[in-house]
C-alpha cells in the first residue's frame, strides 16, 4: 500500500515519517518548494526532538521520498492524508483555502479508487463537503472512479509529536464504508496490533470529537489559570491545589499547570473555531468563549502583576526567558511571549530575550519592535545587567540556572518565574525577589 501525505507542516511530516516507520512507502508533498528541496537534501524544516533520526532510517530504506508534484502523489497513492493548514480567519472561522486547493486536485487527478484522508483539523461537515467536491470533479471529467473519506483527526503535541502519534490515546475515524474502515486498521496495523483503541464512527462525530478534546483541554488550563490568580489573593498554593485536585480520577492531573497563558497553533484556533461553528448553528458555545476572553486577559494580568511588583518597569531591561508557545518546539504560533514583550516595551521597558529554539520566528514576528529587543545567546547573557528575569516557558535548561551567577550578573534581582520551576527551591530566596505563580 503506498500513502500520498500533502503537507508536510508539523503534523503532515510526522504523519509521513512515522508511517514510513511502520513500514509503509510513503511520499509527502508540500506546495512550498524550499521546504520540499530541504527535506530531499536532509534538512528538516521544523524542530521535533526524534523527527531526523526516523526520517534518516527511513529515507535510508527508501520507504520515505519527497516531492512538490500533486498530481504524481494523487497518482500514485491508495491513501492520501490531506495535512495541511487550517489557520484562523480574523472572525475565528477557519481558513479553508487551502485544504479546498488539494481537494480539488485531488479530484482533478484521482485515477482509481483511493482513500483520502482528513487529517487537518477542519469545520463540522467538511468530509461530507470533500465527498462532494471530488464526486462533481469526476462527473465533470466524465470518468468513472470510486473513492472513500475518511476523518482521521490527529491529537499529537508538538515537542512530542512522535511519541503521541506512535502511541496514541487513540485513534478516531470517521467512516462511511467497511472498505474504508479495514484499509485504516491496515495503515495502523501496528497500532491496531498494540490494542490502541480505535473509534469508528461518523463524519460528524469525528470532527466533533477533535475540536470538543482541544476546547475542554483549553478550558482546563483556563480554569487553573484564573485559579492561580485568586491563589494569590487569598493566600492559597495553586501547586497544591492542583494536585490535590489532579487526585480526583474524575479530574485527573493532566493540564492543570498554571501558566501565562496558552498559546500554540490549535488552542487558540480551535476554540474560536468551534464557537465560530456553534454561531452559526445558533448554539451559543459561552464556556469556550469565556475561556477565550480569559486567556487573552491572562496574558495581560502577567504583565499587570511585573509592573505592580516593580512600581513600574519605565526604563527598566527585562530578561524574557523562552520565546516559544511551549518547550521542544520552535513553534511561536500565538506564544505569550509575542503579547507579553510588546506591552512591557509600550510601558516603557528594553528586552534582552533568549530561547533555545525561539529566537528566529520572534525576531521575525517582533520586527518593529527590533530596537526595543535584544537577542541573547543564553540565559546568564539575557540576566546580565536585567532588572528582572521572566520565565515564560518551561524549558529544561532554564530548571537549573545557577542563580549566584544570576545574582551577581543583574541587576535589582526580580525573577518572575510564570512556570513556577523554582517553587520551594530553598536558593531561590537568597538570590531573588521570587514571584511564582498562584503561591
Ligand atoms: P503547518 O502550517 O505547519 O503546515 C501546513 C503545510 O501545508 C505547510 O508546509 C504548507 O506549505 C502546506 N500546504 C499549504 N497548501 C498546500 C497545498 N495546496 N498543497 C500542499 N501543501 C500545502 O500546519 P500544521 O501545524 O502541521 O497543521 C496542519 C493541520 O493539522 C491543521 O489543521 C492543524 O489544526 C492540525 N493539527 C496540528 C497539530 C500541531 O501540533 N501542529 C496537531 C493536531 C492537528
Ligand atoms: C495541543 C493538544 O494537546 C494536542 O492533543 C492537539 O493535537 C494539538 O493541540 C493540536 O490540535 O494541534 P500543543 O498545542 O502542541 O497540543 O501543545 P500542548 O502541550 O497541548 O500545549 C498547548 C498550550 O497550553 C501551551 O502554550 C502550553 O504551555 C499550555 N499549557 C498546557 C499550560 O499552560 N498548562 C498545562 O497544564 C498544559
Amino acid at each position: 500500500m503506498r500513502i500520498g501525505v500533502i503537507g508536510t507542516g508539523y503534523v503532515g511530516l510526522v504523519t509521513g515519517v512515522a508511517l514510513s516507520d511502520f513500514g509503509l512507502n510513503v511520499i509527502c508533498m508540500d506546495i512550498d518548494k524550499k521546504r520540499i528541496n530541504d527535506l530531499n537534501n536532509g534538512i528538516i524544516p521544523i524542530y521535533e526532538p526524534g523527527l531526523k533520526d526516523l526520517y534518516d532510517k527511513n529515507v535510508y530504506y527508501k520507504r520515505l521520498s519527497f516531492t512538490d508534484n500533486i498530481q504524481k502523489v494523487i497518482e500514485e497513492s491508495d491513501v492520501i492524508y490531506i495535512a495541511v493548514g487550517t489557520p484562523s480567519k480574523k472572525d475565528g472561522s477557519s481558513e479553508m483555502k487551502y485544504f479546498v486547493n488539494v481537494t480539488n486536485d485531488i479530484g482533478k487527478y484521482i485515477n482509481g479508487y483511493k482513500v483520502i484522508v482528513d487529517k487537518s483539523t477542519v469545520p463540522i461537515g467538511t468530509a461530507r463537503e470533500v465527498k462532494k467536491i471530488i464526486s462533481n470533479k469526476i462527473k465533470i471529467r466524465d470518468v468513472n472512479y470510486n473513492f472513500d473519506v475518511v476523518s482521521n483527526p490527529e491529537f499529537l503535541r508538538e515537542g512530542k509529536a512522535i511519541y503521541d502519534f506512535t502511541h496514541p490515546n487513540r485513534i478516531v475515524l470517521g467512516v462511511e464504508s467497511e472498505k474504508s474502515a479495514n484499509i485504516m486498521k491496515e495503515v495502523y496495523r501496528v497500532l491496531y496490533l498494540n490494542k490502541i483503541p480505535f473509534v469508528f464512527t461518523n463524519f460528524e462525530t469525528a470532527e466533533m470529537i477533535k475540536y470538543a478534546s482541544n476546547a475542554f483541554l483549553a478550558v482546563k488550563i483556563g480554569f487553573i489559570n484564573e485559579l492561580s490568580l485568586l491563589c494569590e489573593k487569598v493566600g492559597a498554593d495553586i501547586i497544591k491545589v492542583a494536585i490535590a485536585m489532579g487526585m480526583d480520577g474524575r479530574i485527573s492531573p493532566k493540564f492543570l499547570h498554571a501558566g501565562p497563558g496558552y498559546g500554540g497553533s490549535c488552542f487558540p484556533k480551535d476554540t474560536k473555531a468551534i464557537v465560530d461553528i456553534g454561531r452559526k448553528y445558533n448554539e451559543n458555545l459561552s464556556i469556550v468563549q469565556a475561556t477565550i476572553d480569559s486567556n487573552e486577559n491572562h496574558k495581560n494580568r502577567m504583565v499587570q502583576k511585573i509592573i505592580k511588583t516593580m512600581g513600574s518597569v519605565e526604563g527598566k531591561t527585562i530578561a524574557i526567558l523562552g520565546l516559544t508557545f511551549k518547550p521542544e518546539t520552535d513553534d511561536i504560533r500565538e506564544a505569550p511571549s509575542l503579547k507579553i514583550i510588546p506591552k512591557l516595551i509600550e510601558n516603557g521597558a528594553r528586552i534582552k530575550a533568549f530561547c533555545p529554539e525561539g529566537i528566529k520566528g520572534v525576531k521575525q514576528e517582533l520586527s518593529k519592535y527590533k530596537e526595543s529587543i535584544t537577542y541573547c545567546s543564553d540565559e546568564y547573557q539575557a540576566a546580565k545587567d536585567s532588572h528582572a528575569i521572566v520565565i515564560l516557558i518551561e524549558w529544561n535548561q532554564f530548571r537549573g540556572m545557577d542563580m549566584q551567577r544570576i545574582n551577581k550578573i543583574s541587576r535589582d534581582n526580580y525573577l518572575f518565574d510564570f512556570r513556577n520551576l523554582y517553587y520551594r527551591d530553598n536558593n531561590v530566596d537568597k538570590y531573588f525577589k521570587y514571584y511564582g505563580l498562584g503561591l
